[in-house]
């Protein structure tokens, strides 16, 4: 007990002079995880998309993400850097002077109709999940090198390593193939042996989750292992992700990060983040053509069942509207 409180005491990251540059700081996990810095003494620097001269700080849920980035930029030791992952030079700008880069930044975009047009390429919408999950990755990696001074980046993606199961093919599908994209981002990473990484997917992140369900404690596999999919706060993984960067171990490691049974995990990441070991296993080098047959497939299979259903449904509509009139006519 008195050793495990010992290394928890010696892990707890210290920010003595430290800067930590962040991307993704208006999202959900982003803001908790800025905030976090702050308090804890870190120099942050975010790189962040709006405007936010003459904006009204707010950090309610529902403010926009230029009066988040406006409430983010008054904290202590923040520094805002006007910029986009998409754009290589802000993001070298982002990365002066940082010791450490947590990449919480990801596409938002939806699959648009035009997309299926044989002659439209979705990928060059800045907003594509290429362009964001796995270009913005390998623009911070080259800033990364190139500042001399980072050497770790911390990155959320998400379980992806199964194109073929239903929540791969359903991301895949609804969001410009964001889980692909973020497995090749994964991929690069681990192909640098110059600049560190902590991968972590986490569980789904619910808004509005404070606190660990009932009965459930905090989990971690490294070595990209794979747990049960739960629920997981937004604050749990902004705290891992801050953390991780006190461990050694921790780099060049691929951790999942779920809810696990009480029994089965533990309330604070320290302990178990002590226990993490970098990656040994072969990861696939990419996953791209197996996501996009799944995607094919599971999609046209999807797209079938949902016409099937709909044709089902007005053959319904249509008998009990033949029933009643023969009944009433
Ligand atoms: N939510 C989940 O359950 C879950 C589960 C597993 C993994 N993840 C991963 O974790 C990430 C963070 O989660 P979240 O809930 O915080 O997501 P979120 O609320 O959608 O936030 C996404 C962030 O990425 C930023 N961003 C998007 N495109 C960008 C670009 N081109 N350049 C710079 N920043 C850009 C957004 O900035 P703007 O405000 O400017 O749009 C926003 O700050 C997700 O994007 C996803 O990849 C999420």
């Amino acid at each position: 007990m008195r050793r495990t409180l010992a290394v928890v005491l010696l892990a707890l990251p210290t920010a003595a002079g430290k800067t930590v540059a962040l991307t993704g700081a208006t999202g959900r996990l982003g803001r908790i995880a800025v905030q976090k810095l702050s308090q804890r003494g870190f120099s942050t620097r975010l790189l962040v998309r709006h405007n936010i001269e003459g904006v009204t700080p707010s950090i309610e849920a529902d403010a926009p993400p230029a009066a988040i980035a406006a409430y983010l930029a008054k904290l202590p030791g923040v520094t805002v850097v006007k910029g986009d992952v998409t754009d290589t030079a802000s993001v070298v700008t982002l990365l002066e002077g940082c010791e450490a880069c947590l990449a919480l930044h990801g596409a938002r975009r939806t699959r648009k109709l035009q997309d299926l047009l044989p002659w439209v390429d979705p990928t060059t919408d800045p907003q594509h999940a290429k362009r964001v999950n796995y270009d913005g990755v390998r623009h911070l990696l080259a800033a990364a090198k190139a500042s001399g001074t980072c050497k770790r980046i911390v990155r959320i993606t998400g379980k992806g390593e199964t194109p073929w199961s239903l929540f791969s093919i359903l991301i895949n599908t609804m969001g410009s193939l964001a889980k692909a994209w973020n497995y090749e981002g994964e991929c690069l990473l681990r192909s640098d042996r110059r600049v560190d990484y902590t991968i972590i997917r986490p569980g789904i992140m619910v808004a509005g989750m404070e606190a660990l369900d009932e009965g459930t404690a905090l989990g971690l596999a490294d070595n990209g292992g794979d747990l049960k999919v739960s629920k997981i706060p937004h604050a749990s993984i902004a705290e891992l992700a801050i953390e991780c960067l006190a461990y050694p171990n921790a780099a060049r490691s691929t951790l999942c990060a779920m809810a696990v049974p009480t029994e089965e995990g533990a309330s604070s990441y320290a302990p178990l983040l002590a226990k993490v070991k970098p990656d040994t296993r072969e990861f696939a080098p990419t996953l791209l053509a197996q996501h996009l047959l799944a995607v094919r497939v599971g999609g046209t299979a999807l797209a079938a069942l949902a016409t099937g259903m709909a044709s089902a449904l007005v053959v319904a509509v249509v008998n009990i509207f033949r029933a009643l009139m023969r009944l009433f006519v």
